[in-house]
């Protein structure tokens, strides 16, 4: 399958002839969760998005950004990230051979998102700040510097991200509701111009972390905290535009605690089959606690790949069972 820009170069800004840097990202699959819609009584899609190249959806927006870069001759690109925009705008700058620079926080960024952005030859600084701060700062430095900005404040990214809601909409005929995470909330925003390109509108549910919900709270969230690294975002650079899709589709925007967000984490993986990570899953934590608020077919979207951060999955569930390498060891250890 051809990337993003091949498949859907009549609906992006993109001309025949432009350089195009792609992984071949998209075409995820859109999987049915017979558990979760018996549970919320309502037809449940999950669209694995942690299946792009770099483990999550960032990878739609990133080949727009970095090919839209290289069209206009930049030579080196940088962001801000909670991890999964470091990898990819890593991965995909690595691809176009462009100097890239991450800005995450310190400390607060899963083990395999730093290993992608350092494999990749990222120059990666660790903030003494939280991703507010690292934002803020990249966009000050990009004034001074002729370095190219790929946070999702680019509208490339948001581009290539809208073309999430073109691949459920080409699967499903119909869709009532759509559950996402919320963090800087620019999938949310794309996800409702992809559907506004379609003339389609389903209700946008967006769901951030309790400890991190600027938008349920209408104000600024100073110190934001959550578990869900990725969505560990106080003040969201699409705020306006992410409230306005949300009231146009009848939407809403809700909390979800830490607690609600593991469970949902461990019912994917154990029930569906599904690793994602713990920020994808607090779509589904929302439809669970919320319901589907009279949605009859709901897709929801899991961003990013379970794989990102072992650590988290390791403190949720049992340890390993050792054994010694003999016949009967084995068979005790095996039927417990
Ligand atoms: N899910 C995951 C896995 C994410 O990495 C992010 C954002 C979101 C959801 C929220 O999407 O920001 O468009 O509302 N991650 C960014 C990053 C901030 O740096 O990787 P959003």
């Amino acid at each position: 399958m051809p990337g993003l820009i091949e498949r859907y170069r009549d609906r992006l800004p993109f001309a025949d002839g432009d350089p195009v840097v792609t992984l071949g990202e998209g075409d995820t699959p859109l999987v049915h969760a017979p558990h979760i819609s018996e549970l919320v009584d309502t037809e449940v899609w999950l669209k694995l998005d942690g299946t792009n190249p770099t483990g999550s959806f960032k990878d739609r927006g990133m080949t727009c950004a970095l090919s839209a870069a290289v069209r206009e001759g930049a030579k080196a690109v940088i962001c801000a990230s909670t991890g999964n925009t470091a990898a990819s705008a890593a991965a995909y700058a690595a691809r176009a051979d462009l100097t890239c620079a991450v800005i995450v926080p310190e400390g607060k960024i899963a083990a395999g998102k730093l290993a992608q952005a350092l494999m990749h030859g990222a120059r990666v600084i660790a903030l003494r700040g939280n991703f507010d701060q690292a934002l803020t700062l990249v966009r000050a430095l990009t004034d001074r510097q002729p370095i190219a900005l790929v946070n999702s404040v680019n509208r490339f990214r948001l581009e290539g991200q809208k073309t999430g809601a073109f691949e459920i909409m080409e699967q499903l005929d119909t869709l009532d509701g759509l559950c996402i995470p919320v963090g800087n909330a620019g999938n949310i925003t794309a996800y409702w111009k992809g559907f506004n390109e379609l003339d389609v509108a389903p209700r946008l549910f967006g769901f951030q972390a309790e400890g991190a919900a600027p938008l349920v709270l209408g104000k600024r969230v100073d110190q934001p905290e959550t578990i869900a690294s990725a969505i560990r975002i106080g003040n969201p650079a699409r705020w306006e535009e992410a409230m306005e899709a949300m009231t146009a589709s009848r939407g809403m925007v809700r909390a979800v605690t830490d607690a609600e967000i593991l469970a949902a984490y461990r019912l994917l993986a154990a029930r569906e089959g599904v690793f994602c990570e713990p920020a994808s899953a607090a779509s589904v934590a929302g439809l669970l606690r919320y319901g589907a608020d009279g949605a009859r077919r709901v897709a929801c979207i899991l961003t990013g790949h379970g794989l990102k951060d072992p650590d988290t999955a390791l403190h949720q569930v049992g340890g390993v069972i050792a054994c010694e390498p003999n016949l009967s060891a084995v068979e005790e250890a095996v039927l417990g």
